[in-house]
């Protein structure tokens, strides 16, 4: 048996009580360890507001979720008509409805932040690899819960949206049309087709969320929070407490810090809840308010605003852009066999021959769907293509930092046309923006080491305020 502690005997009740819950349950440490003695960088900035807002909008999703589900019904004959019951006729269901679906959209957005800002200060380097891995995880995650969550309203949108992302799995060579009948379990999007999806929706996916959330903040609480100067605070402690010189207890330092940021967030949230939550047609598609109709394909597809940068570079995958890439493929060989030793030489060649056959061996439609899915695994292996002596965008050599803008000023661009209808010049453009984005990750073993990179302070910049 655990050695049992005893409260005195004249202690008040609550520290009896919460003795009798220690003895038995980690509250105590669990609170110590995650809140009033895990030491933060004392320099955290307005970027380090988003992993717990983060957090807070996967509460008002699942809140919000829970009321939902009580009154929609997963069937395809009443779904669209139980969607429009909840905005009437049930007490609040208009404001239930509208902070979930405007929730979905301010996950992304905060989530996006969360994650450039990991880019900016390489947080994802040693020792954080694994709080990143689960990071692209949880992002895997949310795309899949945003997703099946948008079929369910069983509008135009909801429908087409579903049936063309997946028709895209029929193009996977061989097994691809019985994967779609698969994902489907019919042969167009149907009644079975919405039930899997809720049944994903609302159980499957936010589980594995969770846990990956919860996984996420644990690997994070056991190697200790990044900061903006990307110096690990754990390197100079205390002598006498062994607490980082730098570090101030999370709580309540943060909690406060954070709440600020929900009171910011809260205002900007309401604001679209209330007077705009369509968002002019970004976070509720207006075709979306017309029930599915098998029938009749409206004329422009597009999904939700959060997947257009990927949505884009599918689209961007013509014959030509194939053709494109064989060539790069050859460079890529060429450039490889005349840096490498013999071995490494034959593995080029050998490597750049196979490639360019597959690329012309199967469609241009497959190979825009392995676009599409390499753009997010690709995330998954930031922490091995980074090669930067230092962390921080700060420190590294200026260039570095129009890389990056250039980078976030494509992605931007590749959503803006992921949007729009096909057009020759956007898809030009789309085209140039799948290559920089590809090159960006692919080439940062070689481009993140070279230049002028600053010297590295022994302790975090800070400036009391
Ligand atoms: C439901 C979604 C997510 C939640 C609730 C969440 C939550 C958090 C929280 C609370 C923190 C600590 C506070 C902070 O540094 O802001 C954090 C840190 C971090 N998160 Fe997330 N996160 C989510 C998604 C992601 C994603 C998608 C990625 C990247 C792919 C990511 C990467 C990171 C990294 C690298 C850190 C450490 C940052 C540092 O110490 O500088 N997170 N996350």
């Amino acid at each position: 048996m655990a050695d049992f502690k005893e409260a005195p005997a004249d202690a008040p009740l609550g520290v009896k009580l919460m003795t009798w819950v220690d003895n038995r349950f980690p509250a105590t440490k669990m609170y110590k360890e995650h809140m009033s003695e895990y030491y933060a960088p004392k320099n955290f900035n307005f970027w380090y507001f988003f992993g717990s807002l983060a957090m807070l909008v996967l509460v008002i999703q699942i809140v919000t979720g829970i009321f939902l589900v009580m009154h929609y019904k997963p069937d395809a004959n009443t779904a669209f008509a139980s969607v429009e019951y909840i905005m009437r006729d049930v007490p609040w269901g208009w404001l239930v409805r509208y902070l979930h679906s405007t929730g979905a959209s301010a996950f992304f957005i905060v989530v996006y932040l969360h994650m450039f800002r990991g880019l900016m200060y390489g947080s994802y380097r040693k020792p954080r690899e694994l709080v990143w891995l689960f990071g692209c995880g949880i992002f895997l995650c949310l795309m899949a819960e945003a997703f099946f969550g948008y079929l369910l309203p069983w509008g135009q949108m909801s429908y087409w949206g579903a049936q063309v992302i997946v028709n895209l799995f029929a193009a996977v060579p061989f097994v691809g049309p019985d994967l779609a009948l698969l994902i489907r379990g019919d042969y167009v999007v149907s009644d079975a087709t919405l039930n899997r999806f809720f049944s994903f929706h609302v159980i499957a996916i936010p589980l594995v969320l969770l846990g990956l959330v919860v996984a996420h903040i644990i690997a994070l609480h056991e190697v200790g929070s990044n900061n903006p100067d990307g110096v690990e605070i754990k390197a100079k402690k205390d002598p006498k407490t062994g607490i980082p010189l730098d570090g101030i207890p999370f709580h309540p330092y943060y909690s406060v810090h954070d709440l600020f940021g929900v009171g910011v967030f809260l205002m900007i949230f309401s604001a679209i809840v209330f007077f705009g939550p369509e968002l002019g047609g970004y976070f509720l598609e207006y075709n979306n308010f017309i029930p599915a109709d098998p029938l009749k394909t409206p004329p422009h597809i597009a999904p939700v605003w959060y997947f257009t940068p990927f949505y884009s570079m599918l689209r961007a995958t013509t014959d030509p852009m194939v053709n494109v890439l064989c060539v790069v493929v050859g460079l890529a060989g060429i450039v490889s066999a005349l840096a490498l030793p013999m071995r490494g030489k034959i593995i080029a060649v050998v490597g750049a021959v196979v490639g360019i056959f597959l690329l012309k061996t199967f469609d241009a439609k497959f190979w825009g769907v392995v676009v599409m899915g390499g753009a997010v695994i690709i995330l998954f292996f930031l922490p091995w293509l980074d090669r930067s002596p230092v962390k921080s965008i700060r420190y590294r050599p200026g260039w570095h930092k129009w890389l990056y803008a250039v980078f976030v000023v494509f992605f931007i661009v590749l959503g803006y046309l992921g949007i729009q209808p096909p057009s020759d010049i956007g898809t030009l453009v789309a085209q140039a923006g799948t290559l920089f984005y590809f090159a960006f990750f692919l080439l940062m073993p070689w481009w993140s080491t070279i230049g002028m990179f600053k010297p590295v302070p022994d302790r975090v910049t800070f400036t009391k305020h």
